[in-house]
């Protein structure tokens, strides 16, 4: 794409000096997305990205708590950039964002000498202010203030030209799940205006070619609760954007799932045949400790009902296993719920202590030795789910749309994803031929073998860039 001759797309301000920023960034699709967002107010102020912390003029970390191994991570990367710090001096700045810095920013300033500034989840947009104080010598502060406007209105922000995009539209969670950290790092819920999020996805449908468009929030089915809105109008207005192929939400609470949003996915002709629905545990007496407002019938009626509105659709899940004092019987009942679900994917994690979390003050006398195991064992029973779900697709026909390749074997493949999520390998098209001719193009494959993971497949149509009706 030619960004010179696109007004939409901002220039760098040539009068700033030319600098180079580093920047890491852990956890899940909205600190990606806050991540592009800070690379693009950082782009006005003549910065480029660079892959060598070595040469970088400022290093950025972009920070997840969800569990402590992404904070051991963290502190660990963060550790190792001391010595550049030495080398360089003054010569280079460095600064930590995100959900650790909003809660532990001040003690994280005070604690590593080589480090300038933090900054929470709320003031991403003032990153240009923090950088310029940085550079001007004034360092080591924190910010962590939360923006308490009652009007939530950006727009979104994207540095790359790939025609798929994620859009914020909520921000917060207003919910008091047990084991979370998430409320204390991100705060209360905010949704844009569905008029709002229409205009700026019809822009980048129309002036940045994108196609495909990911709807993301904490809990993005609470969308609009503060405006009288709802997520389901949002589709609808959607549903009337050009261009726009493909469309999903992420992540959904199943509390706040509504009966209209289901319906949607039977009338919508852009709400992609796949959704992320993380249920953390088949044991109702569980999610009760969890404080997640359902029980397993419940979440089991749901799925019964999304699939009657979208026949086939495909759902994935996330899984905590090892809560405090889950049960052998508590643990089975997961086990019975990923049986009839049926789910085609999961994340799956033990129970992580967050501080300052109603479950970390809860007495747990489960080791984590027994955690393990059965995070092994639901894992691998899992697996065998998906394989059984996966082999049924042989034969078949789908539309894949092209976003990388691999090499198997030996054999060199393109890889890229069904509508409904599935990762498919195929030969290209013409022999000799290599994802640049390909990317993001739809081809319509046949599936000729297929595991848990992956599918195996061969070429019978390339649409190239314009997809058919895909639903
Ligand atoms: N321990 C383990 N997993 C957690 N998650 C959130 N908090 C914790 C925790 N304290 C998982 C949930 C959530 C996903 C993003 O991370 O499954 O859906
Ligand atoms: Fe955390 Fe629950 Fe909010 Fe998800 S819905 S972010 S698990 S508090």
């Amino acid at each position: 794409m030619n960004t010179e001759s696109n007004p939409e797309i901002a220039q760098p301000v040539k009068s700033y000096p030319k600098r180079k920023v580093w920047m890491k960034t852990y956890g899940c699709q909205m600190n990606y997305h806050d991540s592009e967002r800070v690379m693009d107010h950082l782009g006005e102020l003549n910065f480029t990205p660079t892959e060598d912390q070595n040469e970088a003029d400022l290093i950025l970390f972009n920070t997840c708590s969800i569990r402590d191994l992404a904070n051991q991570k963290f502190y660990s990367h963060l550790g190792e950039t001391k010595r550049i710090k030495e080398a360089k001096g003054e010569k280079v700045v460095i600064g930590v964002g995100g959900c650790i810095a909003q809660v532990e920013g001040k003690e994280l300033v005070k604690k590593y000498r080589h480090l300038d500034f933090a900054f929470g989840t709320d003031v991403i947009d003032q990153i240009g202010d923090f950088v310029f104080r940085s550079f001007s010598g004034d360092s080591k502060f924190a910010v962590n203030t939360w923006d308490r406007s009652t009007n939530y209105s950006i727009e979104t922000k994207i540095t790359h030209d790939e025609p798929r995009a994620f859009v914020n539209i909520i921000k917060g969670c207003n919910k008091v799940c047990s084991y979370c950290i998430v409320p204390f790092t991100r705060g209360k819920e905010r949704s844009r205006k569905v008029s709002e999020v229409r205009d700026d996805i019809k822009k980048l449908v129309e002036h940045r070619g994108v196609q495909e468009i990911t709807l993301l929030g904490q809990n993005v089915n609470s969308f609009g609760k503060d405006n009288g809105e709802t997520l389901t109008e949002l589709v609808g207005e959607l549903e009337k954007v050009n261009g726009l192929h493909v469309l999903r939400y992420t992540t959904s609470h199943p509390y706040d799932v509504s009966d209209e949003l289901i319906a949607a996915h039977g009338w919508s002709t852009k709400l992609a045949p796949h959704l992320h629905l993380p249920v953390q545990s088949g044991s109702t007496t569980v999610l009760k400790r969890m404080r997640r407002e359902y029980t397993k019938d419940h979440y089991l009626g749901l799925l019964e009902k999304l699939r009657a509105s979208k026949p086939g659709i495909v759902v994935s899940s996330d899984i905590i296993v090892g809560f405090p004092n889950e049960t052998d019987d508590e643990f089975a009942d997961t086990i019975d719920l990923l049986n009839r679900a049926e789910f085609d994917f999961i994340y799956s994690y033990t129970y992580s202590e967050r501080k300052g979390t109603r479950a970390s003050r809860m007495d747990d006398t489960l080791t984590d030795k027994i955690k393990s195991e059965r995070l092994q064992f639901l894992q691998k029973h899992q697996l065998e789910i998906q394989k059984n779900l996966r082999t049924q697709m042989v034969g078949k026909r789908y539309l894949v749309w092209v976003d990388g390749d691999s090499n198997m074997g030996g054999v060199y493949k393109l890889k890229g994803r069904t509508p409904c999520y599935r990762i498919v390998h195929f030969e290209p098209p013409v022999s000799g031929g290599e994802l640049k001719d390909f990317k993001w193009h739809w081809m319509e494959v046949e599936v000729s073998g297929a595991t848990a993971l992956s599918a195996q497949a061969k070429v019978i149509k390339d649409w190239g860039i314009n997809p058919p009706t895909i639903h």
